[in-house]
């Protein structure tokens, strides 16, 4: 069932949640699929409705400083920096667990992944429940993250008990990673550039998909579109199959492709990342044989893009 989030279905949601159910719900980042992080039969039917291997571990979603202590234990002080600038917004940071948390959510590690969202009806659906909720974006394992409800209704549909509508997510990218201890480490770029997060700590050791054994998640084929899509050569010379293929491209325009999408007019990466899923999702939409993405300049944003695009490319 789709609603539009108002007061009254965010409390039916509150209600769902509490008995055991998976909600859908939109964030700022894309659009997250709950349960109640301390019930783990809740959180396995997750793993179930999504078809995620459970080694890898979930984010948890807390309101407020009090839901934190309820998960996590002593922040280190990098943490708190971060947590005093970057809270509620699209940054998750892995810290040591409290016990209480259930080892499936954590695929058994001994830190936890938590986040504190400045959506209004995030917002509204933690404060409803008063707990917790363990919340991975709302796309079967390995696809595309969903920046819109429709999304959700398309790929997940009635395997979940409701989804909350609140239209499309504003960074349309998830958030970014950042692991403390026993150093800082970029886990995932996302949402905030991790350069604005070195200003503020110093710098991020950086991963890569196959030294991530941090982060079970991080694998390297995964936020694909059904359509095959490849990171092409900007100087390419044209080929004959364009006529079949679309191109997603940051500011510049391909000519001969049947369907294309340009991430951003200006140039700028922030909007560019915002419009990734949305524009991938509808040129998924359209039955081509083939997706060509143009690669972009990595520094800020620019990095989750590329780590989104080269991952959907690695099919
Ligand atoms: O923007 C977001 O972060 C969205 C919204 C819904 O909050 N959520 C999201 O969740 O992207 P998910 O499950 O799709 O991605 C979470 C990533 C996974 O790659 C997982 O491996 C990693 O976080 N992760 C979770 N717990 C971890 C931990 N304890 N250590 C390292 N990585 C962890
Ligand atoms: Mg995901």
């Amino acid at each position: 069932m789709l609603l539009p989030a108002t007061r009254d279905s965010i409390a039916r949601a509150a209600v769902l949640l509490r008995q055991g159910g998976v909600v859908a719900f939109p964030t700022e980042t894309v659009y997250g699929l709950g349960a109640l992080a301390f019930d783990a039969r809740a959180v396995a039917r997750i793993f179930e409705i999504k078809g995620r291997p459970s080694f890898d571990p979930l984010i948890v979603h807390v309101a407020d400083r009090s839901m934190l202590q309820e998960v996590v234990g002593v922040v280190p002080a990098a943490g708190e920096t971060l947590i005093e600038r970057f809270w509620p917004g699209p940054l998750t940071l892995v810290l040591a667990k409290r016990p209480a948390v259930p080892g499936l959510v954590t695929a058994g590690l001994s830190t936890v992944a938590v986040r504190m969202s400045d959506h209004p009806v995030a917002r509204g659906l933690l404060e409803a429940v008063g707990s917790p909720l363990a919340a991975p974006s709302a796309n079967p394992f390995g696809r595309l993250s969903p920046t819109r409800a429709e999304h959700v209704a398309r790929m997940l549909g009635d395997r979940v008990d409701l989804i909350l509508d609140g239209g499309a997510t504003t960074h349309g990218i998830e958030s970014t990673i950042v692991a403390l201890e026993p150093r800082p480490v970029l886990l995932r770029p996302g949402a905030i550039a991790a350069e604005q997060i070195e200003a503020l700590i110093g710098p991020l050791e950086r991963v890569t998909p196959a030294s991530a054994v941090r982060a079970p998640g991080q694998l390297a084929q995964h936020y694909a579109p059904a359509t095959p899509l490849r990171l092409i050569d900007p100087g390419l010379v044209p080929d004959p199959e364009r006529r079949r293929a679309g191109v997603i491209t940051l500011r510049d325009p391909y000519e001969g492709y049947s369907a294309s999408r340009i991430l951003s007019r200006r140039g700028d990466l922030r909007e560019a990342a915002a419009a990734l899923f949305e524009m991938l999702h509808a040129l998924d939409a359209l039955g081509l044989d083939r997706i060509d993405a143009a690669p972009v300049r990595e520094s800020g944003l620019g990095l989750a893009i590329m780590d989104r695009l080269r991952r959907a490319a690695s099919r």
